[in-house]
């Protein structure tokens, strides 16, 4: 109890994955129906399926235990071995994911991008033919783009860059793990931004408060192939409607609620821009991004100090932090994230 007390004295910022289930979460998982989803299929599992596929607006869709794995399928699934994936030079996929070509057997390369959007002529570029060029499989998008403070990106860029794509031959992937917050911040349903993909990734586990799990949706061809990779993996688990019943929870009723994330980092970051020697972002999501170059400590440093203050964010590059806001951020956890950052900013000044 103790414990429990003390946590909930912290404001964690540092990320929305640290989101816990709700209440009706927990209610959908004592009551989900179960089978083995390793062996003739588990129902609960294919109700959220078929459910993130309509939302989607692709003809299937498979439950992962990660985006990390969905990513990871929608590559194995779209690009042969010793062809190129094409992603955002500073995305998820191109920064975090590139790894996996050890596994998948593809070259990645990052095309340099504004906001998360990708310079056109460099995608063409890349995507072009040349006597040493290799062809390319798969071109990943990010939406809303984690390293760019959670912009969305526009709806024309992503119809260009389907277009160049597919007029390449190649496949075109949607890492969604934010998509919910893009299409909240856009004001149109998910399946109006995935129309242009052949393929798209959503984690469950971020700001929509699911213990884990995300899904990856395509076509009924692709998403079967995906399967397949998935048991290849050792992805396929049992009776894993326990974590899908709280998956289908998430898609179905947790989405509306993250324009309250979007107006609480506003909110942080306007105030957060009045103390001396801070800038941040303006976002359009759930990320803040604050500058702390001016004030003449590191990220690093700022993290420690918050961090004694009961307020935890996470350094992001060397003068830069990042937090996050999700459900357990109220107006209070807002009020105390910033007494923190004026308290800290004030020592600088005095220093
Ligand atoms: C844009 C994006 N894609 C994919 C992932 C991977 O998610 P996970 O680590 O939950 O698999 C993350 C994680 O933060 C992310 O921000």
């Amino acid at each position: 109890m103790a414990d429990a007390s003390a946590e909930r004295r912290v404001v964690d910022l540092r990320s929305d994955t640290v989101t816990r289930p709700t209440p009706q979460m927990y209610e959908r998982i004592a009551s989900a129906p179960l089978g083995d989803d390793g062996l003739d299929g588990d129902p609960t599992a294919i109700e959220l399926e078929s459910a993130a596929a309509h939302i989607l607006g692709k003809e299937a869709a498979l439950y992962v235990p990660s985006a990390r794995m969905a990513n990871l399928l929608a590559i194995l699934t779209q690009a042969e071995r010793q062809e190129l994936v094409l992603a955002e030079a500073a995305s998820h996929i191109y920064v975090t994911e590139r790894g996996a070509a050890t596994l998948t057997g593809t070259f990645y390369e990052g095309i340099a991008g504004v906001d998360g959007a990708m310079d056109m002529d460099a995608l063409k570029e890349a995507l072009g033919p040349g006597r040493n060029k290799l062809r390319t499989g798969v071109v990943c998008m990010e939406t809303s783009h984690n390293n760019a403070g959670g912009a969305v990106l526009p709806l024309a860029h992503m119809q260009a860059v389907f277009e160049a794509s597919k007029g390449a031959g190649a496949a075109v992937h949607l890492d969604g793990a934010r998509l919910m917050n893009a299409a909240v911040a856009l004001g149109v349903p998910a399946a109006h931004i995935t129309a242009c993909t052949d393929t798209v990734s959503l984690c469950l586990s971020k700001g929509l408060s699911a213990p884990m799990g995300a899904v990856l949706a395509g076509s009924a061809e692709t998403v079967q192939r995906a399967r397949w990779f998935r048991k290849l993996l050792g992805g396929s688990q049992r009776q894993v409607g326990i974590a899908a019943a709280a998956g289908w929870v998430a898609i179905t009723s947790m989405v509306e609620r993250l324009a309250d994330d979007h107006a609480g980092a506003r909110r942080l970051a306007q105030e957060i821009g009045r103390i001396q020697g801070l800038a941040a972002n303006d976002p359009q999501t759930n990320i803040v991004q604050v500058d702390v170059t001016l004030t003449g400590l590191s990220a690093v440093q700022w993290e420690s100090r918050l961090r004694e203050l009961g307020v935890l964010v996470r350094p992001w590059g060397k003068h830069r932090l990042r937090c996050v806001t999700h459900r357990h951020v109220g107006e209070r956890e807002i009020d105390v994230a910033l007494e923190a950052f004026r308290s800290v900013a004030a020592a600088c000044v005095a220093s």
